[in-house]
């Protein structure tokens, strides 16, 4: 029983360093109705030819109370796209048309709504300081986690 015990206790830790730690070529992210990601860092591979977003809106709240995105940009991009995005308003689902800084952005989505986006991984360079975040009005502060590639 105590054997058994080990073996599962390091099979879980064994499959949350892997998760922490694989480079993939996709960011997938669960959010409910609170202002939070399941994840604070994601990790990709440096050489994918396409990353793939996706977000899953667990929650119930509809999106105009709780509404949700992915934007993927530069750590010092971050504030900018936000600030421009939330002048865009709900119709652009928060992010300026046209905006250069965003390397890529999901709709905005509300309670049981899956959303998804892709984007070249050449828009990557390995070792940069990227972000993932929500664009929502003030979302920022507490739905923001950090994109490593390599
Ligand atoms: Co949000």
């Amino acid at each position: 029983m105590r054997a058994l015990f080990l073996a599962i206790t390091l099979a879980i830790a064994a499959s949350a360093f892997g998760s922490a730690h694989a480079a993939s070529c996709s960011i997938d992210l669960k959010v409910g109705d609170t202002m939070g990601y399941d994840q604070h860092s994601v990790t990709v591979g440096s050489a994918c030819t396409e990353v793939t977003v996706r977000l899953a809106h667990t929650g119930h709240l509809p999106v105009q109370t709780m509404g949700h995105n992915v934007v993927i940009g530069a750590a010092d991009a971050v504030q900018g796209i936000a600030q421009d995005g939330a002048q865009a308003g709900p119709a652009a689902n928060y992010v300026k048309p046209g905006d250069p800084r965003v390397i890529a952005a999901t709709k905005l989505v509300g309670g049981g709504q899956s959303t998804g986006t892709s984007f070249p991984g050449s828009a990557l360079k390995s070792g940069g300081a990227y972000r993932f975040f929500c664009t929502s009005p003030g979302h920022l502060a507490q739905m923001t986690g950090q994109l490593v590639v390599q």
